[in-house]
C-alpha cells in the first residue's frame, strides 16, 4: 500500500491528541484510504513539556525547519498556533510545496489571501478543518457536501469556552471567573483567554465560515465584534423569564433589503428557548446552516478540545494523503473566491430586535420618559417587566423592543442613560428569532 509521510509543528495538547488518535485508529484508517499515514518526525518546544498522551522520543525534534526542509516530508500539520513564528513555518512549508494541514483560525484570519496565494504559487494545498467548530466537519460540510446551495444564513456557536462560561451561569448560577478557571483547566480556553472572552477566537472562525459561504474573503476587522464580558447574571435570569436564553452567536446572514450585502457579527445575543440552539450547552459548538436548496441544517459537536481537534485534523490529512495517491493537489482548493464582489453591511444598519435592561428610579413618570425617547427614534416596545421595588428606589427595568436599527437603538440609548432617574451602565443585547 502506498504511504504518505507527515511532519508535525508542535506536540502539545492538540499535537499528541492528534499522533494519540493516529495510533489508535492509523489502521482503519489506511484500510478506507487506501493509503498508509506514517508520522516520521515532530517538532516540539522541549522535550520534557507536558503532554496528555506520549509520543515516541525517536520522533521529537526541536527544529521545526528540520522537520519542514525533511525530503521525506510530503505534509506538514501546524499545531503551533498564533500568528507570528506560525505563519513562517507554513508559509515555508507552502513554498517547498508541501501541503499544509492547519488548525490556526487566528492565522487563517489574519492572513488567510496571503497563505492562499503562496500555495497557489506551488501548486500545494492548505487544509484547515480544525480551525472552525473543533471536531465538528463543518469547513467540508459547506465545501462538498452543501455545494450545491447558497446561504441565505449561518448562525453558529463556534467557541466553546463562551459557551461553556454562558452554560454554566445559566444552568448553575454559576460565577464568571470561577467558571472560566475551569474552562482553562481544561485546555478549551485559548491562551490568553482573551481571545475567547472578548469574542476574537469566535470571530476568527466566523470570518472563515462567512467568506466559504459568500465566496469573497471577510476580513476580521469588517466583523462587529463584541464578548461576553458584560454578560451578568441578572441578564440571564431576565432573559429565561422572557423565554430566552443567552449565546454568543456567530451570524453570516444574506440581508434580503433594497441595498443587500451580507451581516457579519459575533455578538452575546437572546435566542428563544424554543430554537435547536438554545439546548447547545458546554463546550458544545453548533452551526445552524439555512441552504436555499437544502434549508435548515444543524451541525453539533465538540468545538474545542484535544480529541476533537485531533479527529478534524487527520480528517484533513486523510483529504491530503488522497491528493497525494491520486495525484489531484487542488480537487478541494483552499479558498474559492467565486463572488464577483461582496459586500459587508456596517453594523449600525443592521436591524434587529433588542432587550434592554436599566436601572431606574421607582417613581411616576420614568417609563413615560423612556418610552418618549423610544418612540421618537420609531423603536416600538414589545414589553417591559419591573420587578416590585420600593418608590424612590432604583430597581432594574427590562423592555424588549420591536425591529430597530443598531445606530437608532444606540442613539436611543445615550438618550435614555442621560435622564437623571437612570443610574448605571445599561445592558444592551441583540435578540435573534431566525425569520
Ligand atoms: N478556545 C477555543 C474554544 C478552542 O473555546 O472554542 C477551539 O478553537
Amino acid at each position: 500500500m502506498q504511504q504518505v509521510n507527515i511532519g508535525m509543528l508542535g506536540g502539545g495538547t492538540v499535537g499528541s491528541g492528534v499522533y494519540h488518535a493516529w495510533k489508535h485508529n492509523g489502521r482503519v484508517m489506511a484500510a478506507r484510504l487506501g493509503v498508509k499515514i506514517r508520522f516520521c518526525k515532530i517538532a516540539v518546544k522541549s522535550f520534557d513539556e507536558p503532554r496528555p498522551y506520549p509520543i515516541p522520543a525517536p520522533l521529537l525534534t526541536t527544529d521545526w525547519q528540520a522537520v519542514v526542509n525533511d525530503p521525506q516530508v510530503q505534509i506538514v500539520i501546524e499545531l503551533v498556533g498564533g500568528t507570528g513564528i506560525a505563519r513562517t513555518m507554513v508559509l515555508a512549508a507552502l513554498r517547498q510545496g508541501k501541503t499544509v494541514v492547519t488548525a490556526n483560525k487566528a492565522l487563517l484570519s489574519a492572513c488567510g489571501p496571503e497563505l492562499f496565494a503562496a500555495a497557489a504559487r506551488t501548486g500545494a494545498n492548505l487544509y484547515y478543518e480544525a480551525s472552525v467548530c473543533g471536531g465538528i466537519p463543518i469547513i467540508k460540510c459547506l465545501r462538498e457536501g452543501l455545494v450545491a446551495n447558497q446561504f441565505p444564513a449561518i448562525y453558529g456557536i463556534v467557541n466553546g469556552t463562551c459557551n461553556y462560561i454562558l452554560s454554566r451561569m445559566q444552568q448553575e448560577g454559576a460565577d464568571f471567573a470561577e467558571v472560566l478557571a475551569d474552562a482553562q483547566k481544561q485546555g478549551y480556553a485559548e491562551t490568553p483567554p482573551d481571545l475567547d472572552i472578548e469574542g476574537k477566537d469566535a470571530q476568527h472562525k466566523t470570518g472563515i465560515l462567512a467568506s466559504l459561504a459568500h465566496g469573497f474573503w471577510v476580513p476580521a476587522d469588517r466583523i462587529h465584534t463584541e464578548g461576553i464580558r458584560n454578560v451578568s447574571q441578572i441578564d440571564m435570569r431576565f432573559a429565561n423569564k422572557l423565554g430566552y436564553t443567552i449565546k454568543l452567536l456567530g451570524i453570516a446572514k444574506r440581508l434580503s433589503d433594497r441595498k443587500g450585502g451580507v451581516q457579519v457579527s459575533v455578538q452575546p445575543t437572546l435566542i428563544p428557548h424554543s430554537h435547536v440552539l438554545a439546548s447547545v450547552n458546554g463546550v458544545f459548538n453548533a452551526c445552524f446552516v439555512r441552504g436555499d436548496v437544502v434549508g435548515d441544517t444543524l451541525f453539533y459537536g465538540r468545538g474545542a478540545g484535544k480529541d476533537a481537534t485531533a479527529s478534524a485534523v487527520l480528517s484533513d490529512v486523510a483529504d491530503a494523503a488522497l491528493d497525494l495517491k491520486l495525484g489531484t493537489h487542488l480537487r478541494v482548493p483552499p479558498f474559492n473566491a467565486h463572488a464577483r464582489s461582496g459586500r459587508i453591511r456596517p453594523i449600525a444598519e443592521i436591524i434587529s430586535r433588542y432587550y434592554l435592561r436599566l436601572s431606574a428610579v421607582d417613581q411616576p413618570g420614568v417609563l413615560a420618559k423612556i418610552a418618549a425617547i423610544l418612540a421618537r427614534a420609531k423603536i416600538g416596545i414589545a414589553s417591559v417587566i419591573q420587578p416590585e421595588g420600593h418608590p424612590g428606589n432604583f430597581v432594574p427595568l427590562i423592555l424588549m423592543t420591536h425591529d430597530a436599527s443598531h445606530a437608532a437603538m444606540h442613539r436611543a440609548l445615550l438618550q435614555i442613560t442621560r435622564l437623571p432617574v437612570i443610574t448605571g451602565k445599561p445592558a444592551v443585547f441583540r435578540v435573534e428569532n431566525f425569520e
